[in-house]
Formats: structure tokens, C-alpha cells, sequence
């Protein structure tokens, strides 16, 4: 038979997008949840959700069988689930979820920092990589060197790379000068594809930040390292 899964109650909450970890643990205190008719008041108390009945606020929780995570990957950290010597986004979930095994969905270069979104929900990862459906990805970008009006309708037109030409991108600068800072939208995941982009337009990406993966937003308020589930809406967002 197979074995019950049980999670804790702050981590089924914050999962079904109840806010985050903290937020959870106020409500518990504030004696609004219920399991199975009683009032549950320790965060760390185990419950099986697709068993137990629970009620948050009022209402019967609907239970979602995935997860669904958003991270502000520091540099540094290589976005793989597994590495011998590196340290993975998959090592700054000390082993939550390790059970339901997320996995970044694309990549991100290791010195680049920012969004990156966590799952195990194959359909939606596919269905935001695939390359006909042209997710937009936008960047907070520091180049050495001066951007140009030229380098955006390079951009915009298409940049010839060794081995293939960029789809339409777009460069919107913030600051020219020696070095220059701009937010750059593409709708590919080519590797290093904007560092190769800058460097066909002779310029060389100092900072790379991802900022959106279509519609899901970085949560500022997520230093580096830091993460959370998305809420109901953000998941809403996504499919
Ligand atoms: N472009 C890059 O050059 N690196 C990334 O990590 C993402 C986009």
C-alpha cells in the first residue's frame, strides 16, 4: 500500500496560497484553521491534505497537488536540480519539497541573478519553455559600454549570432554612457543568449538580472537566495 504523504499544516497553507511562511504561522495562531473539525494551533503539525479535511478563514482548502515556487537565485548558484561540486537553486530549498522533486523551469547563467521559477508540474514548464509559444523574459541589464538608438533597432531587428538569428528583442535603455543599463526582453532561452547579444553589439554584460518569465514578476522583496510560493492568482497567472 502506498505510504500517506503528510505535510505540515503552515507548508499545505502557504502552498495553497495563503501567503507566506510568516503569514501562515499567524493565521495558525489566530485559530482559523481547522483540521478535520479541530483547531490546529502548531504550525508543524502534520496533515495529510488529500485525507483530512481542512478548513482556513471559513473555507474548505482546495489542495493543489503541485508546487509551484518563485526565487530570486543569488549569483554564484547554477540553476540544475543536482551538482557533485556547485551549489543548486534545488540546495536553497533545504529539502522542502524534497518528496515532490521541483525543478527550475530554463536556466539561468550562474553569475546572473534573479526570477527563476520552480515546479513539478510538467505541463506548465513545458508549456512556458516551448519555443512556439515566445514567453517573454525581461532583464535588468549593466553593460561596459555606450548603448546606442542603433542597438535597439539592432535588437529589434534580429541579431545574427554564429549560429542563429535572434527573434525581434527588445532593448529599452535606462543609461548610456561608459558603461550603460537597460532592460532587455527577449522571447527565447537561448544559452547566454543576451551576453551574446551585447557582445555582437561590442558590448560586454557586467550584471545580468532576470526581472519576468511572461506574466510571473519577481517578488522584490525576495533578496537573493530567498523564495516563496506563488499565490492562487499568480498560478492563475501562469496557466
Ligand atoms: N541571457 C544570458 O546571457 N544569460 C542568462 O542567464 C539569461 C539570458
Amino acid at each position: 500500500m502506498e505510504k500517506q504523504k503528510t505535510e505540515r499544516i503552515d507548508k499545505i497553507l502557504a502552498m495553497s496560497g495563503f501567503g507566506s511562511r510568516k503569514d501562515v504561522k499567524k493565521l495558525i495562531k489566530s485559530g482559523q484553521i481547522s483540521v478535520n473539525g479541530q483547531i490546529v494551533n502548531n504550525a508543524r503539525a502534520q496533515v495529510n491534505p488529500t485525507v483530512d479535511e481542512i478548513i482556513a478563514v471559513g473555507k474548505v482548502l482546495e489542495y493543489h497537488k503541485n508546487v509551484y515556487i518563485m526565487m530570486n537565485k543569488p549569483q554564484g548558484v547554477i540553476s540544475s536540480t543536482r551538482d557533485s561540486v556547485e551549489s543548486t537553486v534545488i540546495d536553497l530549498l533545504e529539502g522542502e519539497y524534497s518528496h515532490r522533486k521541483p525543478f527550475p523551469v530554463g536556466r539561468l547563467d550562474k553569475d546572473a541573478e534573479g526570477l527563476i521559477f520552480l515546479t513539478d508540474d510538467g505541463k506548465m514548464a513545458h508549456r512556458l519553455l516551448s519555443p512556439k509559444n515566445r514567453v517573454d523574459k525581461t532583464y535588468y541589464v549593466e553593460v561596459q559600454g555606450k548603448l546606442e538608438k542603433s542597438d535597439v533597432q539592432a535588437f529589434a531587428a534580429g541579431i545574427i549570432l554564429e549560429d542563429f538569428t535572434t527573434l525581434p528583442a527588445k532593448l529599452e535603455i535606462m543609461e548610456a554612457g561608459n558603461t550603460s543599463r537597460a532592460y532587455v526582453t527577449i522571447c527565447e532561452g537561448k544559452f547566454h543568449q543576451i551576453k551574446r547579444m551585447m557582445n555582437a553589439r561590442g558590448k560586454e554584460v557586467t550584471f545580468l538580472k532576470r526581472l519576468s518569465l511572461g506574466p510571473l514578476k519577481l517578488d522584490e522583496k525576495l533578496a537573493p537566495g530567498q523564495w516563496r510560493e506563488l499565490t492562487k492568482e499568480e498560478i492563475n497567472l501562469l496557466w
